[in-house]
């Protein structure tokens, strides 16, 4: 017998096997991942019930968040929730996460006239809100900023705020400033420390605007017929809420003065400005968010709903963001000159870009925007 051959034949009377195992085993591994998957659809198939009963919810939600753009377009609703008029487009810093730096239009002022005129067609459609925050730019660089606003208040609104820097109030004074008719003062600051103010605002103003800050505090206590029934302190920061409470300059200027209406935050993520400003501009400690973070977008911007006049007299949509690297601003609509607030509103632009958001292909500025909010 030969023994060596053994070996060999034992593999040849199994070679049948092999060939026919070969042959099954992708049938083998295609039936375990339709096994495993049945499994994983079962699986899923078993979370139905629980999700069923979230779908009420859900579409509760869907139907609070679409209730603005319904109203819209059914014409229930009147006015913009919002009128934003930007007094100038010019400002006194340079924030490092600000697109100001980037803003191609000319320095201007918008008019007396013009504000009264927007304020007066706001007022006949019912709307009830202003605010003076200008899209880039800041407010008391206007040295006719309370004469306008004191135009603003005759007018009636329920709300009138502003946001600012707070380097400029002493030039008004800071209870003329709490008299002028403004309803709401919202301070935007760096954590009170110098060094990081001419980090974060780039100039040498950090005295300036600390000692205003604090005036502005103890007047706020002392003025009996003030129209600001809230100040807001709103720290633009490379750290959290009680790091910059932490601060001596805040114990020292801004803690002895808090009170019920002045509230403070912190604020330590920012929008890009539509990738304007790059993580690298920003401190560590500081965020920066894209407009990706937000979802699909298929329910409109609350911000769309708002108007904003310019300085130099245009009307846009949205009192908020803007691409400065845009070749045109999809968000403008026309100009006060020429037409009406509510024409503005009601025009089929306007009504395009509303619904671009529903059609799932918003504006590329609004694409772009990490600020992008459903609520009205
Ligand atoms: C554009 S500023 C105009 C008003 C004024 N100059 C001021 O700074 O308060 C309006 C608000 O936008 C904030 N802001 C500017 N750039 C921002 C960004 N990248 N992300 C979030 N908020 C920003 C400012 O801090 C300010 O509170
Ligand atoms: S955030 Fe305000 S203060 Fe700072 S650069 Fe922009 S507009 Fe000026
Ligand atoms: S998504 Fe941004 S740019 Fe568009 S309306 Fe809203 S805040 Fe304005």
């Amino acid at each position: 017998m030969d023994i060596s051959l053994a070996p060999r034949s034992r593999a040849k009377r199994l070679a049948p096997f092999w060939v026919v195992g070969y042959q099954l085993a992708p049938w083998g591994i295609e039936k375990m991942q339709w096994l495993s998957r049945l499994k994983r659809r079962l699986g899923r198939l078993r979370q139905w019930p629980g999700r069923l009963k979230q779908w009420p919810g859900h579409l509760k939600k869907l139907a609070r968040d679409m209730r603005p753009t319904v109203d819209y377009f059914t014409g229930r609703m009147t006015a913009p929730g919002w009128l934003y008029l930007e007094f100038v487009n010019t400002c006194n810093a340079d924030c490092i996460f600000c697109a100001y730096r980037y803003d191609p239009r000319p320095k201007l002022t918008l008019s007396l006239q013009r504000v009264v005129e927007a304020a007066k067609q706001f007022r006949a459609l019912g709307g009830r809100n202003i605010g003076l925050s200008p899209v880039l730019g800041e407010t008391f660089v206007d040295r006719d900023a309370l004469t306008k606003i004191a135009a603003l208040k005759e007018e009636g609104f329920d709300w009138i705020h502003t946001y600012t820097n707070a380097s400029l109030l002493h030039k008004f004074g800071a209870k003329e400033v709490l008299r002028s008719g403004l309803t709401n003062l919202r301070l935007s600051l760096p954590p009170l420390d110098e060094a990081l103010y001419r980090k974060i605002y780039q100039n040498n103003n950090y005295r300036r605007v600390r000692d205003n800050v604090r005036d502005l505090l103890i007047a706020f206590d002392s003025t009996e017929d003030k129209t600001v029934k809230d100040i807001s302190i709103e720290f633009r920061s490379d750290r959290p809420l009680e790091a910059c409470q932490a601060l001596p300059d805040y114990l020292e200027y801004v803690a002895p003065h808090i009170n019920d209406h002045v509230q403070v935050g912190a604020m330590t993520v920012f929008d890009s400005w539509s990738g304007t400003i790059k993580p690298d501009d920003l401190l560590p400690g500081m965020t920066l968010l894209s407009g990706d973070s937000k979802g699909s977008k298929r329910v409109p911007c609350g911000r769309i709903f708002t108007l904003q006049v310019l300085s130099d007299g245009h009307i846009r949509q949205c009192g908020c963001r803007v691409d400065t690297t845009a070749e045109k601003d999809e968000l403008t609509i026309g100009h006060i000159d020429e037409m009406s607030l509510e024409e503005a509103f009601r025009s089929k632009r306007a009504r395009a870009n509303v619904a671009s958001f529903v059609a799932g292909k918003p504006l590329d500025v609004c694409k772009k925007c990490a600020w992008y909010s459903p609520e009205v």
